[in-house]
């Protein structure tokens, strides 16, 4: 027997937003769904969502999901934490929020709450009409053929949720949680993402670069345009060369307030990652440069 909150007995027993919504035509209005999973696999969940156009806000959630107590708690949390948050704030909900939500969950059961994560960031991709591939078809090399889950998923995982060992990310992503022959490759993922992490902390600590200056809280404030500048720069000098050299690359296409957009190019555009190359490598690398403010979203090439 599974050691559930009380949050999450009572969404199980009573989910909220339980259901679809329809495109009926309303002005100003339109609906996204975001898919994941797979019956094969043992969950699978949709999401819709409302949104109101003019204030990119989302009026209603609602889900419909196949899984199981945890499943459907997450999907119910996710759909009453998103209502009323723009699309930029909901695209910082992450799996640990929705477990935090529901009280926690048992660590078997996490993968709920990252397949929570994973649609609402599919339906807002879908929203905007910017490619995201399921994890079936995901471009990163296939490491578990069992759940067809992808390095790409994996390195996420261990990455936003700090996991140091295979038997968590089987909990987190189910990679490894069938034939085990994978668990030596997870455990190989485990240690390269730790070691990219101790370098780029050692980086960050111990070289200053020519953009710190601009947060020491010293300086004059930016102009809009030495802000742009700076934008661009950090975005020359620091993200684009890790992008070009797995394939993909970034432009920076408009800044408006402390929205930044940009065009995600090459493998980055059509590689379910992408939404984690954004938040992780280019919104987090400009908050620490630019300013903590930055807000990244990519927008579609046929703008
Ligand atoms: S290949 Fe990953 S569990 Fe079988």
């Amino acid at each position: 027997m599974w050691d559930y909150t009380d949050k999450v007995l009572e969404l199980f027993y009573d989910p909220k937003n339980q259901g679809a919504i329809e495109e009926t035509g309303e002005a100003g209005v339109k609906v996204a769904t975001g898919e994941v999973g797979s019956i094969a696999c043992g969950d699978a969940l949709r999401l819709h969502l409302k949104v109101e156009v003019q204030s990119d806000t989302i009026l209603d959630a609602r889900f419909q999901t196949f899984g199981c107590t945890s499943a459907i708690a997450s999907s119910s949390a996710l759909t009453e934490m998103i209502k009323g948050l723009t699309l930029d704030q909901a695209l910082k909900v992450s799996n640990k929020d929705i477990a935090d939500y529901l009280g926690g969950l048992p660590e078997a059961k996490m993968h709920c709450s990252v397949m929570g994560q994973e649609a609402l960031e599919a339906a807002i991709y879908n929203y905007r009409g910017i490619p995201l591939a399921t994890h079936d078809d995901d471009e990163g090399a296939l490491i578990c053929s069992c759940f067809g889950i992808s390095d790409s998923k994996i390195r996420r995982a261990v990455l936003e949720n700090k996991l140091t060992s295979a038997e968590q990310v089987t909990n987190y992503v189910k990679a490894g949680g069938g034939c085990g022959s994978c668990l030596a490759n997870i455990d190989d993922i485990i240690k390269e993402v730790q070691q990219e992490v101790a370098t780029s902390l050692l980086n960050n600590n111990g070289v200053k670069t020519t953009t710190d200056i601009s947060t020491s809280g010293k300086q004059k404030p930016l102009t809009n345009v030495q802000r742009i500048a700076l934008i661009q720069k950090v975005l020359d000098e620091e993200v684009r060369p890790v992008l070009i050299a797995d394939g993909g690359d970034v432009e920076l296409y408009d800044v408006e307030g402390d929205r930044v957009k940009v065009i995600l190019q090459g493998a980055c555009g059509s590689c379910s990652s992408s939404t984690a190359t954004l938040k992780i490598a280019i919104e987090a690398r400009l908050q620490d440069r630019v300013s903590k403010n930055l807000v990244v979203e990519a927008v579609s090439p046929l703008l």
